[in-house]
């Protein structure tokens, strides 16, 4: 098949594009590299099924390389946003307009080419949830002037764009609402928890949780990830939203103990002041996606062992460099 990954550099795009690679489609990827990065996709580079274009897809250049290539795209998998939550402030634009022209021109895009479309959404949407468990038919508590509007209402935003697409233009597109994942590949400044978390117990540093570390999380391996959008994007209902991650929660001060323990670090933790933004809980209800056959297979330790492996791995190139 023909597919074209928007944000394809990034963590779980470079994961996606492997795969989709490895199973003999052919790839064309966008990248404005705002989060993503170079080396995340410089072997997949060297492969001809791999066709790359660095633009944003608000531009007229993406509109231009979605044009020109004289092919029919089967699929496409809508993944690009700035992520990391400092960068809600520091690239506050970049999100809004990714998530509103950005997910605008891929829609259009898609129309065109009469492909399937699936849009990576977030549990952000759901924002200081009301309920301890999210099923995809709770709408929300998202404050649209709060610190975390920017990238809260930009997914909610580009959810109801998708979805105006669906019922106007009848276009074949689900939504994934995606709670955190993890996994290889991230980059190594990462701002989410685990890679910070991981660098620190891998380079020695007192490990930093905030407040007293209850926020419960759940955390969902990249490679389970990755068969859950493949999965959608072939078999989910049009015009449908399903959450995909892990519904094993740990607290962040277990994290970081679990961390220290898979690392063998002699790091010591320490509690910095807790962001008043941060949200308590997330909690996936994943019933709509098990029934498509989904489940999220690899283990918390498992995962960390892999992700740890690949950071060793990058960690001592960049000291070489
Ligand atoms: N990883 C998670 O836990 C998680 C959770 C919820 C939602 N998501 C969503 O999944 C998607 C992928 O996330 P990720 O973890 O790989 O993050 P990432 O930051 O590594 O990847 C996003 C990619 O999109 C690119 N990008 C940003 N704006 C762009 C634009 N205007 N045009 C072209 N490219 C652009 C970035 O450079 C980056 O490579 C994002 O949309 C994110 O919001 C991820």
């Amino acid at each position: 098949m023909k597919i074209l990954i928007a944000g394809a550099a990034g963590f779980i795009g470079s994961n996606l594009s492997t795969k989709l690679l490895k199973d003999g489609h052919q790839v064309w990827a966008v990248d404005d590299f705002s989060t993503g990065k170079p080396e995340n996709i410089d072997n997949l580079r060297q492969d001809k099924n791999f066709i790359f274009a660095n633009c944003g897809i608000e531009t007229e250049d993406f509109l231009k390389f979605c044009f020109d290539q004289g092919v029919k795209f089967d699929q496409i998998f809508h993944l690009a946003c700035p992520t990391g939550v400092p960068n809600i402030e520091i690239l506050g634009e970049e999100i809004l307009e990714a998530c509103s022209n950005g997910t605008k021109n891929i829609l259009h895009v898609a129309r065109e080419h009469d492909a399937r479309f699936l849009f990576t959404s977030s549990s952000e949407i759901y924002g200081e949830s009301e309920v301890p468990v999210q099923r995809e038919d709770y709408t929300g508590n998202v404050d649209p002037i709060g610190w975390r509007a920017n990238y809260e209402e930009g997914k909610r935003f580009s959810e109801t764009l998708v979805m105006h697409s669906v019922r106007k233009y009848k276009l074949k597109a689900t939504i994934v609402r995606l709670f955190n994942i993890y996994g290889p590949k991230m980059s190594l400044d990462d701002f989410r928890v685990v890679p910070v978390f991981l660098m620190q117990a891998l380079t020695g540093e007192s490990i930093t949780v905030h407040g007293e570390g209850s926020q419960m999380r759940t955390m969902c391996f990249v490679d389970d990830l990755i068969k859950g959008l493949c999965l959608v994007m072939e078999k989910g209902n049009v015009g449908e939203a399903y959450n995909l991650g892990s519904d094993k929660a740990i607290s962040m001060l277990d994290l970081a103990k679990e961390i220290i323990q898979s690392t063998k670090s002699e790091s010591k933790i320490i509690f910095t002041p807790r962001a008043t933004h941060d949200h308590n809980s997330r909690m996936p209800v994943l019933d709509k996606v098990r029934a498509l056959g989904w489940d999220c297979n690899t283990d918390l330790q498992t995962g960390l062992k892999i992700t740890t492996d690949d950071f060793r791995r990058r960690l001592a190139t960049y000291h070489i460099k």
